[in-house]
């Protein structure tokens, strides 16, 4: 198990952390749902706008040099949405068998063409794949979004079907300061904390793959009004 950040090259994005702050609750509870409104709705119940624009090509490329994946591995991106990041591994590892899984109907009907017939709906805390059937697992900023007993299972269910190999990367937050913007902007976790707080949760599952944390850092650029 080892903090490695495989998404240094994703860019940084200006949030407007205050502008979630009214109507949060309504907003909560639309995002929740993973539907239309999480992904192509506004900037305050989600993504505003979940479009492919290449920001996953560079971060495919340092996951396939991480884990030195070669055509004909099998990798499965959990909470993969539309599926750019499965798109972009596909494109940096031409052969490499990359598959989606995502809890949202709507993601994998509006997934990128490229992908079809590769991603499936279901549930990352109970995946439909044997054990031992992925190289690699990848699970980035999904495992939050559940309760505390979720995130060990989502977690085993990753060490399950992929022994050798994963990464999971999940918000967190490092002084009251960093918590503070953390909670006006987040809409949909439910379980977070310090790196030291997932790290022992990452313990206790009996995870043995790669993590790291997306942290909304107390930059004043990051803050627009
Ligand atoms: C913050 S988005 C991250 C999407 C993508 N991994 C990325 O980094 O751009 C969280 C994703 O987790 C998915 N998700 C939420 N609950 C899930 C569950 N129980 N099982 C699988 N996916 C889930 C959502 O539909 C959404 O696509």
């Amino acid at each position: 198990m080892a903090e490695v950040n495989l998404l240094a090259r994703y860019p940084k994005s200006k949030r407007n952390v205050k502008a979630r702050v009214g109507n949060k609750e309504e907003n909560r509870a639309l995002a929740m749902k993973f539907g239309r409104e999480y992904f192509d709705g506004t900037r305050e119940q989600g993504y505003g706008g979940f479009r492919y624009d290449g920001r996953w090509v560079p971060i495919a490329e340092d996951i396939v040099r991480h884990f030195g994946l070669k055509a004909g591995d099998r990798v499965l991106d959990i909470g993969c949405a539309k599926g750019f990041l499965v798109k972009d591994l596909m494109k940096a590892c031409p052969g490499l068998e990359v598959f989606g899984i995502d809890v949202s109907e709507y993601a994998v009907l509006n997934c990128e063409p490229e992908v079809t017939g590769r991603l499936h709906v279901g549930d990352a805390r109970k995946l439909p794949f044997p054990d031992n059937s992925f190289k690699v697992t990848l699970s980035i900023n999904v495992i939050h979004n559940f309760e505390r007993d979720g995130c060990i299972q989502a977690l085993r269910e990753m060490q399950r079907v992929a022994p050798a190999g994963g990464y999971v990367q999940v918000d967190a937050y490092r002084s009251p300061e960093e918590e503070q913007i953390f909670l006006d902007w987040v809409l949909t976790a439910k379980t977070h904390g310090t790196p030291q707080f997932w790290v022992e949760l990452l313990k206790e599952a009996g995870y043995s793959g790669d993590y790291f944390w997306t942290i909304l850092e107390v930059d004043p650029e990051w803050i627009v009004e």
